[in-house]
């Protein structure tokens, strides 16, 4: 008999009729013990599933009596014959349910304490205590079937990249520096000092220098780390799907990534029909006040500041006059609002960073009912009621103020109202670019610019004179993709010429002293002849936690930091010794608690 190991012949949740007479030796936990009176059911679980053993003294004393002291998450091992189980009691929600085993033996691999909790799926528990004991979590299936659906995803992703002729390359762990935005995590050397490794925010720079190295097509599953506020979409550490390729222009890239995504989704059992819709960054920013528009719904954002530039209601028109917009959204079937509910709205716009919100109500009865219509003239009302399409039942919101803030304030009341009127199809796969990002964003509490995206990505080829005069206005080859508004991937063209970058430094404000010293290797390896490349990074556990449709990527990693970037298993971070101090020269100061 062909055996998986010496222990176990089968997996359990693979038996079934065609198994029926086979001999079998099965290991596993025990998973649920029922004794009715005598005879004993009990639920042998691996990975693959459950399958049915039954103990019964008239048959067989020994392997009863061992039953008998049997407890939940016991690790046994059975040796038997698959029998068929009598038809009315078939289990139609297990694959096995129609098989059982009576064992002629059974051994106790190793005893179960009680579990801290019940490990099915209907039971709540804590995260805490699921994240202090993620053993025992990793065990539930809801749990198991995320890190499954994980590894599928993985699989079909490096098979496709594999066929395309992509390389996996590993690149260093303890590294100088990757200019991602985030804050490094940072090493201490023991052997030089008061000097510090960087942990890697991507490998950017590395799968760079593997384009001049001449690899022309790598990929990596690389752990990234980072050091930025958590949510339940970040991790301080977590995996990117990095890719780069030589000799592309931003459509190679992107069609590229657009078939590894379809196959990544197929492996979630999800079919997308290629290719992408584009939506170039200014139109996602005017339409949905986002760059990473959820457009499962529509209730697009539209733009009133010319009408309001010269109306009577200065608190707008001195807002446009000084470089500021009016933009507004419509939103259908609430002009019914109590007054509370209206000012709580306000109270969430405030929130968002608004000045202000207001609003025109279209009443059912024909009538308009809002705190600005009187500083409007008749055909300004006409106009908004055009541009907005309003009907009898519709409230046209306002906000007036800088650019991004406004269109960031409706884009999240956008959202705010998709959610609350259920306006989105939950069973859409909502997958798109947004591309053409702006190459520089600025600071308003930096008083400077820094890149959109990373300071290697190359401006378009149209917008290099604005490099130095016209940064507001400089466009990158920078796409992200987006899947049911979230961020799942970005990427770009690189700039391949020391010229280039070296002017991309200038322009962020580098110094010549600092671009020598944080990235001199790299504009000197773009000296020795470097092809024009270009790339893209998924975000791994945001991928595989939408498709398994879960609130957080904690549910997709096995070992996750809790939203504190604390692990709670091992109770990491943890302080160092004295003895450890002292060899790598490091003193704390202490800190209030
Ligand atoms: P970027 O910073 O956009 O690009 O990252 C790429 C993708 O990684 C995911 N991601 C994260 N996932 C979980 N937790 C985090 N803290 C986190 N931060 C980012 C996102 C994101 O889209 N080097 C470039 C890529 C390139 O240009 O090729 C980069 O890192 O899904
Ligand atoms: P005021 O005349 O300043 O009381 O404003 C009249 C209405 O316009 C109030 O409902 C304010 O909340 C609203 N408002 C004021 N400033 C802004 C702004 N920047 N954007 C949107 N609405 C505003």
């Amino acid at each position: 008999m062909e055996s998986l190991t010496a222990l176990k012949s089968h997996w359990c949740g693979s038996l079934n009729k065609d198994n029926i007479n086979t001999q079998i030796k099965l290991s596993g936990w025990v998973s649920a013990v029922r004794d009715l009176g005598g005879i004993i059911f009990i639920e042998i679980r691996d990975r693959s599933g459950f399958f049915q053993v039954v103990a019964d003294p008239s048959i067989n004393k020994e392997v009863h009596q061992v039953f008998s002291k049997l407890r939940s998450e016991d690790v046994i091992s059975i040796e038997g014959i698959v029998t068929k189980r009598p038809e009315e009691t078939y289990n139609a929600n297990l694959p096995t349910g129609e098989v059982e085993c009576y064992p002629t033996s059974v051994e106790v691999l190793s005893k179960s304490e009680v579990i801290p909790f019940l490990l099915d799926d209907s039971t709540e528990v804590s995260e805490d205590v699921r994240m202090k004991y993620r053993y025992l979590d990793i065990r539930r299936e809801s749990v198991k079937n995320n890190l499954i659906l994980r590894h599928n995803i993985t699989k079909a992703i490096r098979e496709y990249l594999n066929e395309k002729a992509f390389m996996e390359v590993e690149t260093p762990i303890l590294i100088k520096t990757t200019p991602e935005g985030a804050r490094d995590y940072l090493v201490p050397s023991r052997v030089h000092p008061n000097k510090f490794y960087a942990l890697p925010q991507s490998p950017q720079i590395f799968k760079q220098l593997l384009m001049v190295g001449g690899i022309e097509r790598y990929y990596q599953i690389a752990r990234c780390f980072r050091d930025e506020d958590l949510r339940s979409d970040r991790q301080p550490e977590f995996t990117q799907v990095d890719i780069e390729m030589s000799f592309v222009e931003q459509d190679d890239v992107m069609n590229m990534a657009e078939e590894l995504i379809q196959r990544a989704f197929q492996a979630a059992g999800v079919e997308i029909s290629l290719p992408l819709k584009r939506i170039a960054y200014q139109d996602a920013m005017n339409k949905y006040g986002s760059d990473k528009p959820d457009t499962r719904f529509g209730l697009e954002l539209f733009d009133v500041s010319e009408l309001m530039k010269n109306s009577g209601f200065t608190a707008f028109a001195d807002i446009v006059k000084n470089g500021g917009t009016v933009r507004a959204l419509n939103v259908q079937g609430i002009a019914d609002y109590s007054r509370k509910e209206m000012e709580d709205l306000r109270t969430l716009a405030l929130s968002y960073g608004a000045k202000g919100l207001a609003w025109i109500t279209y009443a059912n009865d024909g009538s308009l009912k809002s705190a600005i219509t009187k500083f409007l003239t008749e055909d300004e009302i006409n106009q908004i009621t055009k541009m907005a399409n309003a009907q009898a039942g519709d409230v046209v919101f306002f906000v007036a103020d800088k650019k991004k803030t406004a269109l960031d304030v409706l884009g999240r009341m956008r959202l705010y109202f998709g959610e609350k009127l259920n306006l989105i199809d939950q069973n859409q796969h909502d997958l798109l670019w947004v591309y053409d990002f702006p190459m520089f964003e600025y600071s308003e509490e930096d008083k400077r610019y820094s890149a959109v995206h990373h300071p290697f990505t190359s401006p378009k080829k149209e917008d290099i004179d604005k490099l130095i005069d016209d940064k507001g206005n400089c466009s990158a080859y920078a796409y992200d993709m987006v899947y049911n508004g979230n961020e799942i991937g970005g990427g770009s063209i690189r700039i391949h010429t020391s010229e280039l970058q070296q002017k991309v430094f200038e322009a962020l404000g580098l110094s010549q002293e600092e671009i020598e010293e944080k990235f001199g290797f790299m504009i000197n390896a773009f000296k020795y002849g470097t092809p024009p490349h270009g790339g893209i990074a998924f975000g791994l556990d945001r991928v595989v936690a939408l498709l398994a449709k879960v609130d957080s990527i904690r549910e997709v990693i096995a070992f996750p930091k809790n939203s504190q970037a604390k692990c709670l298993m091992t109770d990491a971070p943890a302080q160092a010794s004295e003895d450890q101090l002292l060899e790598l020269k490091l003193r704390m100061i202490p800190v209030k608690k």
